[in-house]
């Protein structure tokens, strides 16, 4: 679906509102809006609370034609015993956000996740496969992601996985961190999906909103692996792999209150057919090794 043409010039005179920018998502946007020299309005808390009215009035007296919504509830185990605090920000938020932009006319990108899929295909999700959330965070983003589309506003639904940068709490900077302190590893070998560094998605998710996409667009890395071939990636990439031992082990090994998917490879066919081939989750990590923050 393509919408009016609206950022095709780019995003000059534009005006921009990142909500969430201080996640990992939203940092990376803060990077490369910043770098193009892009004037945005970074949300942040207390003011652009999700969940108090005094953010939805300043937003219909900003007036922003673009909000990229990075903020979210994102801790997955956590979202178990707070299912109610996760719809709240994840659903119902979203709804609202949805409403105000159609209200005002702007376009709302928000964020979607691996996990909406029930992980028993064995072959990559393609977008309009029907989803079976199996968490309650999955549950509360899949409700956000129907009322999103449902809502008649202008908006881009990018669903993506597994998102790692150069900072905030991520897989590749936990991994790193304990093998850097010569920790031996075991780590998860029965879950596949793919790596997504949250530079790349930013930039990706900018290209998409300027080529005119609308619905939902997945976005990740190219490729595909577990979590333990990820983390033998970053210890390998680190050249610690003579210092520290990665194991296998499986998901029963290692409970969590959240159950996750086994397999969930999001299809890339349609952001790639915009775009161009995703590059793999490799080469974007090695780009994110070497500039990990401490
Ligand atoms: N991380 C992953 O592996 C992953 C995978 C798939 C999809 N996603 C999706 O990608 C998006 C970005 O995730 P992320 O990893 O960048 O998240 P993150 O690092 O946990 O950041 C979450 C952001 O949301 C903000 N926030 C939380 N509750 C809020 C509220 N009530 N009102 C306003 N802001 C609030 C936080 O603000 P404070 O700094 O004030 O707390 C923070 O800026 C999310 O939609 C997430 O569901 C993530």
């Amino acid at each position: 679906m393509h919408h009016k043409k609206k950022f095709e010039k780019g995003f000059g005179e534009h005006r921009i509102l990142l909500i969430g920018a201080s996640g990992m998502l939203g940092r990376a946007f803060v990077k490369e809006l910043s770098e193009r020299n892009t004037h945005f309005i970074p949300g942040l808390r207390p003011d652009f609370d999700l969940l108090k009215d005094r953010c939805f009035e300043l937003i219909e007296k900003l007036r922003p034609q673009l909000i990229l919504n990075c903020a979210a509830y994102t801790d997955v185990n956590g979202a178990e015993a707070r299912e109610q605090l996760a719809f709240a920000v994840n659903a119902y938020a979203v709804r609202r956000l949805a409403e105000l932009a159609r209200r005002i006319g702007a376009f709302l990108v928000n964020f979607g996740t691996d996990y909406v899929f029930d992980g028993r295909s064995q072959a990559p999700y393609r977008v309009d496969a029907p989803i079976a959330p199996g968490n309650a965070y999955a549950r509360s983003k899949a409700l956000g992601e129907r009322w999103l589309l449902r809502s008649g506003c202008e908006a881009l639904q990018v669903r993506t996985s597994w998102l790692y940068a150069p900072w905030g709490k991520n897989f590749v900077r936990t991994i790193a961190s304990c093998a850097m302190e010569g920790a031996r590893l075991r780590v998860v070998n029965d879950q596949r999906g793919r790596p997504t560094s949250a530079e790349h998605l930013a930039r990706t998710t900018l290209a998409l909103i300027e080529r005119n996409a609308q619905g939902i667009f997945h976005v990740c890395d190219g490729g595909e692996c577990t979590w333990f071939e990820l983390a033998q990636a970053v210890v390998r990439g680190l050249g610690l792999e003579g210092h520290v031992r990665v194991e296998p082990c499986t998901s029963a090994e290692w409970p969590s209150p959240a159950r996750r998917p086994a397999y969930s490879v999001l299809d890339l066919s349609e952001t790639e057919a915009l775009l161009g081939p995703m590059p793999h989750w490799t080469t974007n990590l090695a780009h994110v090794l070497s500039r990990l923050e401490a």
